[in-house]
């Protein structure tokens, strides 16, 4: 409605005025995805948020998203304001690997190479080897597995799972999961996929791996926009928040975009296939956010110098 076109307006001119860049993830709202793209942002998957950010010439960079995804493009970016839409936007995988726990458990471990998941606190990642995104977790830790290397891999146990089915390497998990994709359920999911012979099943690796193995493509949420661009089938069953399917649609016009079915419907399902931290992103809290410059993410230097080199890692090994 008109309220809605009135917020988006400003937030424009707003990020011009701030000498601002919006940087959003495709599980936010559409109307927070639109204003990147119209406004010289970008939406991406995790790493190509990290990249964007770090390439682009703006002194702030506004992260539509959550929070690790603020404390990465602070943690490159350390001269740049970094605020995000709301402070209180987590991620499960994040909170179930406090720092606390996992410094001792890696200490425990010295001959192993820490790999983590950018879903993880800045304090994870200045103690990791590497980080890793879903899109090049299986690439980077068959390359460690190549060199012999042994690792202790975090937070995510089923991405996790997958690597290491991909690569063979000997990974010491942890027990994390994402309360959005470890909804989706393998049974409920077989029979949908017998109802529509013609779809192909697109999967998040952050799901469990018996709904990974009914998948034709498994990857990251480029990857697998990718996917749905590229696949002949004229339908497709998605397992990722459904916020995708925004970009979806635009990647594969005119095909039949399915929701894969989530464990419970109503009071046993946390969260059905949308994130509640993701959905913190909305115009109003952006506006906010540019207006007062609330949700600014800081990151204590001595943390942010180490986590800064296992992020540098990954995106040099990407390159
Ligand atoms: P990617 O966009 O890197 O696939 O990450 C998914 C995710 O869980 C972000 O919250
Ligand atoms: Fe974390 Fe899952 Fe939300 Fe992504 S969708 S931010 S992995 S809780």
């Amino acid at each position: 409605g008109p309220a809605r076109d009135q917020a988006m307006a400003r937030i424009k001119h707003l990020l011009r005025e701030r000498d601002a860049v919006l940087v959003a993830h495709y599980y936010v709202d559409e109307a927070l995805q639109r204003i990147a793209e119209e406004t010289g942002g970008t939406v991406s998957d995790s790493l190509d948020m990290a990249r964007f950010g770090h390439e682009h010439p703006a002194s702030t960079i506004v992260v539509a998203g959550v929070r690790f995804m603020g404390e990465t493009a602070k943690i490159l970016n350390p001269e740049k304001r970094v605020l995000i839409p709301s402070l209180e936007a987590e991620c499960s995988l994040d909170l179930e690997c406090p720092a606390d726990d996992f410094i001792p458990f890696c200490d425990a471990h010295p001959e192993r190479t820490v790999v983590v998941y950018s879903n993880t606190s800045a304090a994870v990642k200045a103690r990791a080897d590497y980080v890793v995104t879903s899109s090049i977790a299986v690439k980077l830790v068959a390359h460690l597995h190549r060199q012999g290397k042994k690792i202790i891999w975090a937070p995510d146990k089923h991405l996790g799972a997958y690597v290491q089915a991909q690569t063979g390497a000997d990974m010491l998990m942890w027990n994390g999961s994402c309360v959005v994709h470890d909804e989706f359920r393998a049974q409920a999911l077989e029979q949908l996929k017998a109802r529509h012979p013609e779809a192909a099943v697109l999967v998040h690796p952050e799901s469990p791996a018996s709904v990974i193995a009914l998948a034709d493509a498994v990857g990251s949420t480029t990857q697998l926009i990718d996917a749905a661009r590229t696949l002949p089938n004229p339908a497709f069953i998605v397992a990722t928040d459904n916020r995708i399917f925004h970009k979806m649609r635009q990647a594969a016009p005119g095909k039949t975009l399915i929701e894969a079915p989530t464990g419970g419907h109503g009071a046993t399902c946390r969260s059905c296939a949308h994130c509640p931290w993701m959905a913190m992103n909305s115009l109003r809290a952006l506006l906010k956010t540019l207006e007062t410059g609330e949700g600014e993410i800081h990151v204590e230097e001595k943390t942010r110098v180490k986590a800064q080199q296992a992020t540098q890692r990954m995106l040099d090994f990407a390159a």
